[in-house]
C-alpha cells in the first residue's frame, strides 16, 4: 500500500447511502499514515453519526457553517488552510451540482470553495442518477475547474439496479489519494538533501550543538521522494523516522557531513543543503571528562568546513539550494549568500534573536520561507513544514528545469540568470 505518512486529509462526507463506507476509508487512510478531519453535510448526519466518525478519526467533526463555537475554533478557512488535499467520499450527485455551482451555503462547499489543495470527489449515486446529462454537465464543468473525480465503479447498487455509480472500493479510494501526492516533477533525478543539525565533541560527554530539529529537512526530502527523485538523506543527529524510500545516513560533526557529502553528490544532480553545520568545532577533543576544578575554562574553537561552498566549488554543474535563518534583512542577507557561495537557489527564514524563539522556529513543526533565485523571489507563507517542502519542493523542479535549458545541463552563469516568478 502506498504511504500518506504526515498528510492532511480533509474528508467530506455527503447524504449518500454508502456514507457508512466512509468510516472504513478514514481508518484505511490513517493506516497509511495520514491525519484525517471530517466534515459531514446535514443529510450525511442522517445516515452515519459525527460520534462514530470522531472516534475513528480522532478530531471533533465539522458540520455547520454558521456555527460561532466552530468557527472561533477550526473555521471553515482554518479548515481548508490545513488540509494537504480534500476529499469528498461519498460525494452525492446534489452536492456534485452544488460545487458545480459554486456554492458556499453549507461548511463542505464553503471549505470546498476556499480551497488552496486539490481537490477529489468519488461518486456515488443511482446509475440513472449517475447517467443524467444534469449530473454529466456538472462534472464536465469541475473537471474543466481541475477537480479530480475517482470513479464510480459498476456494478450492484444498494437500490437493487445495476449498473455504473457504486463508489469505488476503499482500498481504491487511498490508493487515488496517494497518487495525488506523486508529482514526477524530479522524475530521474537524484537529489541529496543534508539534514539536522551537527555535533562537535568537546569531551567523551559533552559536544557543541543547536536547536536544528531536522523537520524541514526531512520534509524535503520526503517532497523530493514523492516528485519522483532518488533521494539521499545525510543527517545529523535527530530524532526523526526515515521517510519512506528515502536513503539515509547519518552522521554526528560537521566534518563527517562533508565527507558523507562529498563521497554521494557525485551521482546528484540537485544538492539541498538545510542541515545547520555548527561553524566552529573545539581545536582539541579531551579523551577525559573535563573536570570543573576552574573557575574559567576557554575553550578553543576552529572554523569547520562550509560544506555548501566546498561542495558547489568542486561540482559548479551541480544545481545548489542553500538556507538561510537570518535575525535581520532577510532578502538582503540571503541573497549575498546565495552570490557569495555561487548557488541557484536559497531558502531564507527569519529566526528572533532570542534563544527560545530560536528554539521555537527550528522545532516547530510549521515555518515560512522566502524563496530567492537570480533577480526573483517567491514568497511561502507559514504552513506545516511537510506542505511548505512540497511547495519548495514544486518551485526547485521548474528552477531546476530552467536552469537545465538554458545552461544545456553545463550549470554556467547560473547566478546571473534570472528565472520565472510563480
Ligand atoms: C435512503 C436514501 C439514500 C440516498 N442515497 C443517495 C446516493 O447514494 N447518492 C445520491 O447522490 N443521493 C442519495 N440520496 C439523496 C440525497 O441524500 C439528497 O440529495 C441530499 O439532499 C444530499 O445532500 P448532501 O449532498 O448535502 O449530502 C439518498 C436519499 C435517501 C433518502
Amino acid at each position: 500500500m502506498r504511504q500518506l505518512t504526515n498528510k492532511r486529509i480533509l474528508l467530506g462526507v455527503t447524504g449518500s447511502v454508502a456514507a457508512y463506507k466512509a468510516g472504513e476509508l478514514i481508518r484505511e487512510l490513517r493506516r497509511a499514515g495520514a491525519e484525517v478531519r471530517v466534515v459531514l453535510t446535514r443529510s450525511a448526519a442522517e445516515f452515519v453519526t459525527p460520534l462514530t466518525f470522531q472516534a475513528l478519526s480522532g478530531h471533533p467533526v465539522n458540520a455547520e457553517l454558521l456555527d460561532a463555537e466552530t468557527e472561533a475554533g477550526m473555521g471553515h478557512i482554518e479548515l481548508a488552510r490545513w488540509a494537504d488535499c480534500i476529499l469528498v467520499a461519498p460525494a452525492s450527485a446534489d452536492f456534485l451540482a452544488r460545487l458545480a455551482q459554486g456554492r458556499a451555503d453549507d461548511l463542505l462547499t464553503a471549505v470546498c470553495l476556499a480551497r488552496g489543495v486539490p481537490l477529489a470527489v468519488t461518486p456515488a449515486m443511482n446509475q440513472k442518477m449517475w447517467a443524467n446529462a444534469a449530473t454529466q454537465a456538472n462534472l464536465d464543468a469541475m473537471r474543466g475547474r481541475g477537480v479530480l473525480i475517482f470513479g464510480p465503479d459498476s456494478g450492484e447498487q444498494a437500490c437493487g439496479e445495476t449498473g455504473p455509480g457504486r463508489m469505488l472500493e476503499v482500498p481504491a479510494i487511498t490508493e487515488a489519494v496517494s497518487e495525488l501526492f506523486t508529482t514526477g516533477s524530479l522524475q530521474g533525478r537524484t537529489v541529496l538533501v543534508t539534514a539536522g543539525p551537527t555535533r562537535e565533541v568537546i569531551d567523551p560527554v559533552r559536544f557543541l550543538a543547536n536547536h536544528s530539529s531536522g523537520k524541514m529537512g526531512f520534509s524535503i526530502a520526503e517532497a523530493a521522494q514523492e516528485a519522483g527523485a532518488r533521494v539521499i538523506l545525510v543527517s545529523g543527529p535527530v530524532n526523526l523516522p526515515t521517510p519512506d524510500r528515502v536513503e539515509r545516513i547519518d552522521v554526528i560533526s560537521a566534518e563527517q557531513m562533508l565527507a558523507e557529502v562529498q563521497e554521494r553528490v557525485v551521482s546528484a544532480d540537485i544538492l539541498v543543503a538545510a542541515a545547520a553545520v555548527a561553524d566552529y568545532r573545539p581545536v582539541q577533543v579531551a579523551t577525559e571528562k573535563i573536570r570543573k576544578t576552574h573557575d574559567r575554562l576557554q575553550l578553543e574553537l576552529v572554523r569547520n568546513p562550509d560544506i555548501l561552498r566546498e561542495v558547489k566549488r568542486a561540482h559548479p554543474r551541480l544545481f545548489c539550494l542553500g538556507f538561510a535563518a537570518e535575525t535581520e534583512d532577510l532578502h538582503a542577507h540571503a541573497r549575498a549568500k546565495l552570490i557569495d557561495k555561487g548557488i541557484e537557489m536559497i531558502a531564507a527564514n527569519r529566526v528572533g534573536a532570542a534563544a527560545e524563539d530560536a528554539e521555537g522556529v527550528f522545532g516547530s513543526d510549521t515555518n515560512a520561507l522566502s524563496l530567492l533565485w537570480g533577480e526573483d523571489c517567491v514568497e511561502l507563507p507559514l504552513a506545516p513544514k511537510a506542505k511548505l517542502a512540497r511547495q519548495l519542493i514544486a518551485s526547485l523542479a521548474q528552477r531546476f528545469d530552467d536552469w537545465s535549458k538554458r545552461t544545456n545541463g553545463r550549470g554556467d552563469n547560473i547566478v546571473t540568470l534570472p528565472g520565472n516568478r510563480n
